[in-house]
């Protein structure tokens, strides 16, 4: 299927623009969202083996998660267990409906194996999309694996007033889905990514454990009083100290786990021409040139909390050796988004099957001795 993919399929689907094909891949797969035959046919294809991890009191199948942005208004929904993912991630939901910035807004450089995208958080807003939610369960198609939402800062919303702002996101979301991730890591935002300041972030954070503290009104229906995981995601070009002061929030705010990383603003050095027009765009760049960074910083977060925080590694992950990397590093789950684009819907059988392979090579015999375990090789022989 990859070969196919990668050989006959992906040229054809990149003669169109990115956006466009984005767009008719998701009406596609909401069909095939609302079809259970059809659903069950594309999982006996794509299904992943089981990997099973428990964690924040959640149950993944397997540790690939389908990374923020694809699926902002879960659209397609069902199709991601179906493709083989362990969880899926939606959003970003911010509470305003917005637009995002006008098109063209996202941009492949083949030869790297890479894309520049500046969305700027379009999606039908917070309730739209608890509404969608709704459907999907009344449907009886909600997937067997955690779904959890990424959340953004409306654009109209100014900087002061973004607690209030993330906190009216989560409080109508938070009855559908098992987890949240504050994203205050996106390029795409005006000035969002000051949001990761300590300060600014204790302020979000207090905002969201108030909406569900059980003093909270309306708090005491079972559904509402069970507390939800909320994460925060990181971009990759913060410095080790200020990852540090975010992790000092994560005791007294209760940060269930970081996500590392989102989109870089930075360029690698490329001498391919088609590849320096796309990265002169204005934007975050995903896939391969974002790999090692974003693992550095999941070896930075591992080793900083000596493993105790949970991290989700995401960033340039195409293949079973580099999520191998992600999680010999630190990442207890990972994400793909670039990756499924470059290499198509087999990846997560791909990968759940190639990291079986490397713990059974390695002696694991499940996932969790095999988190961390090249970090922590480093500090012992420190
Ligand atoms: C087109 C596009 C849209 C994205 N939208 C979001 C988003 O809404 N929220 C978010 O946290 N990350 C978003 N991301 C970042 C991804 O979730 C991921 O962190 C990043 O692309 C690195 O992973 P990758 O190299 O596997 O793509 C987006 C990425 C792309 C390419």
């Amino acid at each position: 299927m990859s070969w196919f993919y990668r050989n006959a399929l992906r040229p054809l689907l990149f003669t169109q623009d990115a956006e466009s094909i984005h767009n008719r891949t998701m009406a596609m797969l909401n069909w095939v969202g609302r079809n259970e035959l059809v659903s069950d046919a594309m999982r006996s294809f794509l299904g992943a083996p089981e990997l099973p991890i428990e964690l924040f009191g959640l149950r993944f199948p397997n540790p690939v998660g389908l990374a923020a942005g694809m699926d902002k208004n879960a659209e397609a929904l069902p199709s991601w267990a179906a493709m083989g993912f362990g969880f899926t991630e939606l959003g970003a939901a911010t509470w305003h409906a917005q637009p995002g910035n006008p098109p063209p807004r996202v941009f492949r450089a083949i030869p790297e194996d890479a894309i520049v995208n500046r969305m700027g958080f379009n999606n039908l807003g917070a309730e739209a999309i608890a509404e969608k939610l709704a459907d999907w369960k009344k449907l009886g198609r909600w997937p067997a694996h955690p779904v959890g939402m990424n959340l953004g800062k409306s654009k109209i919303t100014p900087l002061d007033r973004a607690a209030e702002d993330y906190a009216n996101s989560f409080r109508v979301l938070r009855p559908h889905l098992d987890f949240f991730v504050v994203n205050v890591s996106s390029p795409n935002t005006p000035n969002l990514r000051q949001l990761q300041d300590k300060s600014a972030l204790d302020e979000i954070l207090a905002a969201l454990n108030e909406v569900q503290s059980p003093t909270s009104p309306g708090i005491q229906s079972p559904i509402a009083n069970r507390q939800s995981p909320i994460l925060v995601k990181v971009a990759p070009d913060l410095s080790f100290e200020a990852l540090d002061e975010i992790l000092e929030l994560a005791g007294p705010r209760q940060i269930a786990g970081i996500v590392a990383t989102n989109t870089t603003i930075t360029r690698p050095p490329t001498e391919d021409a088609a590849a320096q027009r796309v990265y002169a765009e204005t934007g975050g760049l995903s896939g391969r040139p974002l790999r090692s960074r974003s693992t550095e910083i999941i070896r930075h977060l591992y080793r900083q909390t000596r493993g105790t925080l949970p991290i989700i590694g995401v960033g340039g992950i195409f293949n079973a050796a580099d999520a191998w990397e992600k999680i010999a590093a630190g990442a207890s789950l990972i994400q793909v988004y670039t990756g499924l684009v470059y290499e198509g819907p087999a990846i997560c059988r791909a990968i759940v099957g190639g990291v079986l392979d490397r713990l059974e090579a390695k002696g694991f015999r499940q996932l969790p001795p095999a988190i961390g375990s090249e970090t922590r090789e480093k500090w012992i022989i420190k």
